[in-house]
């Protein structure tokens, strides 16, 4: 049977890994309920958007989407447009007033309510689904996968941190971990449906705790790579502040847990991180740094940057300057700092570095760490690395893309392989952010 267009949906997800794996368990909702997943946009009769508020330039993405969105329910009175994610949870009900082509809400805690919210949103009126509840997990949802070679598997949500800047804690509420024979349980079916890679996901997965047992986040990641030992495993994010010595001897003794740590420092400034709110200082920083290093000498390194957040002055930039140069993170996220409603920061600190000065800063940490990279993929020509295959190349039929363990993008010949595949690779060349190369035989 041929589905209506008023069952099918559409969704567009922004930000981070997490809700791209509750775009999942939004679809398994839907599907659950009769309705239908598009391909495209266009053959949907309801769009939701699932947002991101982390950022001010994140927001204003997706207002621009909305806009657009307006204008196709002029022509399209049977559309049904929906907002889920992070925005609607912090923005609430003004959001229709700010824009009307919204129908419905529902933040990170309420997907369940979706499929009810489209029925009642036919029989008209505008509604709006935001209770949070830190008892809600998602246990036992099967979420619909995007890729048949990669699945996030979502260990605990929410964050009970209160870093200064940060909107998470208030959109996506308390810490709460999944029960830990309900993550093995999923990878154990992830495993025999094939799967090649699986991502534990948290705000913070260091607070990963089991209710019942008591185990920490070290034992289920130990659990976890026992389970699926063909299957390469990989988490994030880890707080500096929380990453413990166990873990990273976890991940020493398991060959398949990824050499891969994200460990976001924010500034090289430890003022900055009192104003930040991080609970560490840089001396700690690097001290976690030299652990991890002097256990798994071959980790792949990253970290996350905020430039310009507010008081930030010349010295706790050079500072930031220097953390970079000395610890040569193979990649970095990297951005400048824009208020949040309701955060810590939006209500004690002032913003009070001007624009260009948070751009220009920015500009050089982006030109740093550019170098910096550049720099360490160079030092690969040459070498053979292990890489999962992904998929297709973008730029070429005749060429696949996959990662190393230390996720590293390669882009290499296909030969006769093909994504799923994990194979070694000769790398010949490098740009600062790909490495390329052919299958090379050892
Ligand atoms: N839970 C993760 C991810 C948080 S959001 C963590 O703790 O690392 C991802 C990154 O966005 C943060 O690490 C930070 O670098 C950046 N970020 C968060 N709020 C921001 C803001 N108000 N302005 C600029 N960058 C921000
Ligand atoms: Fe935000 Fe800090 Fe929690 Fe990460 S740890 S989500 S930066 S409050
Ligand atoms: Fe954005 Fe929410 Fe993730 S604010 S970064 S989508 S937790």
């Amino acid at each position: 049977m041929r589905a209506e267009r008023g069952n099918t949906f559409f969704i567009h997800t922004f930000g981070c890994q997490m809700n791209q794996a509750d775009t999942g368990i939004i679809s398994a909702f839907l599907q659950e309920e009769g309705y239908c997943l598009a391909t495209n946009e266009a053959d949907a009769g309801i769009i939701l958007l699932n947002t991101c508020a982390v950022r001010e330039n994140a927001v204003d993405r997706i207002e621009h989407f909305l806009r657009h969105l307006y204008g196709q329910k002029k022509r399209d009175k049977k559309l049904i447009v929906g907002v889920a994610g992070c925005i609607p949870q912090y923005r609430r009900e003004e959001m229709f007033s700010l824009y009307p082509a919204i129908d419905f809400l529902a933040g990170p805690d309420t997907y369940r309510t979706i499929p009810s919210l489209v029925e009642q949103v036919r029989s008209g009126g505008k509604l709006a689904s935001l209770e949070f509840n830190s008892a809600e997990t998602y246990e036992g949802v099967e979420p619909v996968r995007q890729s048949a070679i990669s699945a996030f598997v979502p260990v605990m949500r929410g964050c009970n941190n209160m870093c200064a800047y940060c909107v998470v804690p208030f959109t996506r509420g308390r810490e709460r971990s999944q029960p830990f024979s309900s993550v093995i349980k999923e990878v154990r079916t992830l495993a025999a449906a094939g799967y090649r890679e699986m991502t534990l996901l948290g705000q913070n997965v260091n607070s990963y705790r089991d209710m019942e047992s008591g185990s920490d986040f070290a034992d289920l990641l130990d659990a976890v790579s026992q389970e699926a030992p063909e299957v390469r495993i990989r988490f994030t994010t880890s707080h500096p502040k929380d990453i413990s010595e166990s873990l990273v001897t976890t991940i020493a003794a398991r060959p398949n847990i990824c050499n891969s740590i994200h460990l976001p420092v924010q500034s090289g400034s430890s003022r900055m991180l009192g104003l930040m709110n991080r609970g560490h200082s840089i001396a700690e920083y690097r001290e976690k740094i030299a652990l991890i290093r002097s256990i798994l000498p071959d980790v792949g390194l990253s970290t996350d940057i905020i430039a310009g957040f507010c008081g930030e002055k010349e010295e706790d930039h050079q500072a930031t300057l220097e953390l970079l140069a000395d610890i040569r993170f193979d990649s970095a996220y990297m951005f400048f700092y824009s208020t949040r409603p309701g955060t810590l920061a939006e209500k004690t600190l002032e913003d009070d570095v001007p624009e260009p000065v948070k751009k220009r800063r920015l500009q050089e940490i982006i030109d740093l760490q550019n170098r910096i990279s550049g720099e360490l993929f160079q030092e690969a020509i040459g070498t053979v690395v292990e890489v999962l295959a992904e998929s297709e190349s973008r730029r070429s039929s005749e060429q696949l893309m996959g990662r190393t363990a230390g996720n590293r993008a390669v882009v290499f010949d296909r030969e006769c392989y093909k994504p799923g595949d994990l194979l070694n690779v000769l790398i010949t060349s490098a740009t600062s952010a790909t490495l390329t190369g052919r299958p090379a035989q050892v």
